[in-house]
């Protein structure tokens, strides 16, 4: 079976459109989505759309997810984010909001080789920056792999024999192979908002045939998602970061 794993999308049409292009023509069974569809971005309902025709078969929800209906109080923000949240608020479509409202709190575990989440497998909110939160993260998860969001990190932590490392994943393409009697917590990176400085969206296709991770870095019309955001009045540091990749 393959997986496309993606995740933090945060309204962001030009880079979810090509990845959609770039997905055409790869052969894909089930979609997992790992929050975060809305958020600092200029196209909250484009992106809603376009998830939904995708049809994931799982989609959790993200911190900014949360926020938008209400579920999240804005205190838990900086104040860009929450500027953004309240402007996404404003725009959203009800049939959208309704989508968002429905979206499942993580962890789910998919099948025996997989468990999601947004931010962690203990708290959905929570930021897995570090050994230490992994071997937490661990602690908690029962399948071989989990795939988490939220840090827009794209990177993987090992458990091999009660030894933690982890990495992050560079490079236009990656494969991961995946070794038995290791455990893996694997981001696939952000869609929307890429901040390891590389400002290509990012995510992972997963074979759990062949226990393999392929990761993708593509090239996208930032300064097309920049304008937009600059018109739409969103705080300007929204789109600078885009070409930063921070
Ligand atoms: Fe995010």
């Amino acid at each position: 079976m393959k997986y496309l794993v993606f995740s933090d999308i945060h309204g962001n049409l030009e880079a979810f459109e090509s990845f959609l292009k770039f997905i055409k023509r790869k052969k894909i069974d089930k979609y997992l989505f790992l929050g975060d569809i809305v958020g600092y971005g200029a196209s909250p309902n484009e992106t809603i759309q376009q998830l939904k025709k995708l049809k994931p078969l799982y989609a959790v929800r993200g911190n900014h997810d949360k926020a938008v209906c209400g579920e999240e109080p804005l205190e838990a923000f900086n104040p860009v984010a929450a500027n953004a949240i309240q402007w996404t608020r404003k725009k959203i479509l009800k049939e959208n909001l309704k989508y968002l409202s429905k979206l499942k709190k993580g962890p789910i575990v998919v099948d025996k080789n997989i468990t999601i989440c947004h931010g962690a497998p203990f708290d959905e909110d929570y930021y897995i920056f570090g050994d230490f939160d992994a071997a937490e993260a661990f602690y908690y998860i029962k399948t071989p792999v989990c795939f988490f969001g939220h840090t827009h990190f794209p990177f993987v932590y090992r458990l091999k024999k009660n030894l933690i490392d982890g990495f992050l994943v560079q490079g236009k393409r990656k494969i991961i192979r995946l070794e038995k009697d290791v455990r893996y917590l694997i981001n696939p990176g952000s869609i929307g908002q890429p901040r390891d400085r590389n400002p290509f969206l990012s995510f992972a296709i997963f074979d759990s045939k062949l226990m393999k991770i392929n990761f993708y870095r593509i090239e996208y019309d930032i300064e097309k998602a920049k304008k937009r955001i600059m018109e739409a009045n969103l705080p300007p540091t929204l789109a600078e970061r885009l070409s930063l990749g921070i």
